[in-house]
């Protein structure tokens, strides 16, 4: 029997609002993205969630696969009510074997949960609360579309808390176009009054079809770059500062074994759900990110199903390595992709990439490839930032 171990990531695709930065729902039409509970597309949509989940579920258990990390994300896995993520757990119960789960994440939005809901999430198994939060400024939350205050995000932490969490995270960002040194420093002090073990910092993505990158000047480019260089140089070192150490780049704190699968590619990923990615025997699936209704009339059916080999899947699975400071260890790239790293980074769509890492002190050893920490993070925003605003906007 092979035995793989597997990471499990729910997606769902639902959310109170749709946040003027956020380039993970821009795809999922509006009017999708805020179906309410009792919402027959909804139904349809947890109903075709149990029965991807029974079939392949099924498969990886035949197969003798273990389960080690079990992650829900979207949009916000927390939109879900009590019943329907009872629902999704109980389908994942009955289909994998879950017993040699190690951490179980629910990402949360701070206006949709309370001390009750988070109470149950603990009695369902999560051992992890990831909240997203973005700022510490009310008038910030506003302008991006937020449905909670500060004041609300900090009590979601301590409610986390007091419901048995130890392992607490949150997500706030830097680098908005019109965001000063003196906004961001409040956010992180804010944030770092909470009791939280661990804390994701990202720098803003412009990516087309947010509402942000619809109001950026693209002949103010360069402006807009260096000054997410330097927010984000300051606000991590503020964080590292008080004793968060930064092991990713721009994750602090305890070091979660969804991050080293995730970005490093240590086990096969299976993605349940519309916007889910998988990468499981060295195929690289997804279905169409923002299509709900081809999910809900075929959830066993993928839009893309290709080798995990072919260049488009391996440069994102090589910005996502990259993000560790231990960097793409040689051996568990081969075993997710199939291919071989040092001729991966020859071939012509991926040399441009290697030339400009190398160009920035890219290391490559038998171990493996990395980018040493003091360069890893404005490197990475550069990459994304310019990846993002050579896309055209979506009209
Ligand atoms: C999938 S979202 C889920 C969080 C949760 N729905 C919430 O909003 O509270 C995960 C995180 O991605 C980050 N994010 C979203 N859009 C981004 C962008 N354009 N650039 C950088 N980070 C982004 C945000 O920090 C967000 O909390
Ligand atoms: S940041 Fe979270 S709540 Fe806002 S649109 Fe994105 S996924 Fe939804």
């Amino acid at each position: 029997m092979r035995q793989n171990l597997l990471m499990i990531y729910v997606h769902i695709p639902f959310c109170h609002s749709k946040c003027t930065f956020c380039d993970w729902v821009q795809a999922i039409p509006t009017k999708d993205l805020l179906r309410k509970p009792g919402d027959s597309v909804r139904q349809k949509y947890i109903s075709a969630l149990c029965a991807e989940i029974a079939e392949r579920g099924a498969m990886h258990r035949a197969a003798g696969d273990i389960p080690h990390v079990l992650y829900w994300g979207g949009g916000t896995a927390s939109s879900l009510d009590e019943q329907e993520t009872a629902a999704v757990m109980e389908a994942l119960h009955s289909s994998f074997d879950m017993s040699t789960v190690a951490e179980a994440t629910i990402e949360c939005s701070p206006d949709t949960v309370d001390e009750r809901k988070l109470a149950f999430y603990r009695g369902l198994g999560f051992n992890r609360v990831s909240s997203g939060v973005q700022s510490f400024d009310d008038d910030r939350l506003r302008r991006l579309g937020r449905r909670h205050t500060a004041e609300q995000a900090g009590r979601i932490v301590h409610a986390a808390r007091a419901a048995g969490f130890e392992d607490v995270s949150i997500d706030i960002m830097s680098g908005f176009p019109d965001q000063e040194a003196d906004e961001l420093d409040r956010t992180v002090d804010r944030a770092l009054e909470l009791p939280v073990n661990h804390l994701s910092l990202y720098s803003f993505r412009p990516t087309p079809g947010t509402f942000m990158r619809r109001r950026m000047d693209s002949s103010e480019r360069r402006t807009y770059l260096r000054r997410q260089q330097a927010l984000f140089t300051r606000a991590r070192r503020a964080i590292e500062g008080f004793g968060l150490s930064e092991y990713a780049n721009g994750y602090f704190g305890k070091v979660s074994p969804f991050a080293s699968m995730y970005f490093q590619h240590r086990a096969d990923t299976v993605g349940l759900g519309s916007g889910a990615i998988s990468l499981v025997d060295q195929r690289f699936k997804s279905h169409q990110k923002g299509l709900l209704h081809s999910y809900v009339d075929d959830p066993l059916a993928f839009d893309i199903d290709v080798p995990a080999g072919q260049d488009r899947v391996l440069v994102s699975l090589l910005q996502a390595g990259l993000a560790m400071f231990d960097g793409i260890p040689r051996e568990d790239w081969r075993q997710r992709t199939g291919t071989d790293l040092a001729e991966v980074l020859l071939r012509p769509t991926v040399a441009p990439l290697a030339d400009f890492l190398r160009g920035r002190g890219l290391v490559e050893d038998d171990h493996g490839i990395r980018l040493p920490r003091d360069i890893a993070g404005l490197t990475l925003i550069e990459l994304a930032f310019e990846m993002a605003m050579s896309q055209p906007e979506l009209v």
